[in-house]
């Protein structure tokens, strides 16, 4: 199931509701928030009172991808403030798998995310308890970077690996998403797009969400 996940980074923070709303009028499937701490990235953003602010206003999957120290202590914050997919960083997180039973445990969909120069073999071990896999496609911290060409291959081998051990596991993509990369990235086979510059940044939210669910279509064999 393709889904376009507009990040809200690069939302406009003062009408946040209505441009969640536009997203999800032009079919997003999943709302990605993107939360940075400053120091596991040299960005801060937002916290569970965002994401609770975001709960109010629509009932798709709240995606929070945190780029924080010690998620741990921060996993059921959001959890209760409404997040539905809680993903964090293999980078980051010593134990694992504790982790991911524990984001289970309060209810959220466990996701793992891997940065450009992270291989995917360190995955080998979590992948059967994961629901997806966050592939970064640039270097995490900031919103309109360019994206690294090298996350197409590391896609197909990531998608061969799930295959290959008959995993129900679903591959995110974030970072330089937008309409001449997104069919290939559906190819390589990816499935949930994470969109902020592609989204927010082109003036008609509802339109630019539509086209890039629709170009990432066009390599769906039917
Ligand atoms: C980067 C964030 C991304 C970012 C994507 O650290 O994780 O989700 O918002 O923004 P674009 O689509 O503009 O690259
Ligand atoms: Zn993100």
């Amino acid at each position: 199931m393709i889904h376009i996940a507009p990040s809200i980074l690069s939302a406009d923070f003062a009408r946040l509701g209505d441009d969640i709303k536009a997203a999800e009028r032009g079919g997003a499937g999943i709302i990605h928030c993107d939360v940075m701490d400053g120091h596991f990235v040299p960005n801060i953003t937002i916290g569970p009172l965002i994401i609770k602010a975001a709960r109010s206003v629509t009932d798709l999957p709240l995606d929070c991808h945190l780029m924080i120290k010690d998620p741990d202590r921060y996993i059921e914050a959001f959890a209760k403030a409404g997040a539905n997919m809680i993903s964090v960083h293999v980078e980051e997180v010593v134990h694992l798998n504790r982790t991911v039973s524990a984001i289970r445990n309060l209810g959220c969909r466990p996701g793992v995310v891997l940065n450009p120069s992270t291989p995917i073999n360190t995955l080998e071990e979590i992948l059967p308890f994961i629901d997806y896999v966050l592939i970064m496609s640039v270097n995490p911290g900031f919103g309109g970077q360019a994206f690294l060409e090298t996350s197409l291959d590391k896609i197909g081998r990531l998608k061969a690996m799930i295959m290959n051990r008959g995993l129900d596991v679903h591959i995110e993509v974030d970072g330089g998403v937008d309409m001449s990369n997104i069919a290939e990235l559906t190819r390589c086979g990816a499935e949930w797009f994470v969109a902020g510059s592609a989204v927010f940044g082109k003036g008609d939210i509802e339109k630019a969400t539509r086209e890039l669910h629709a170009q990432a279509m066009t390599a769906v064999s039917v």
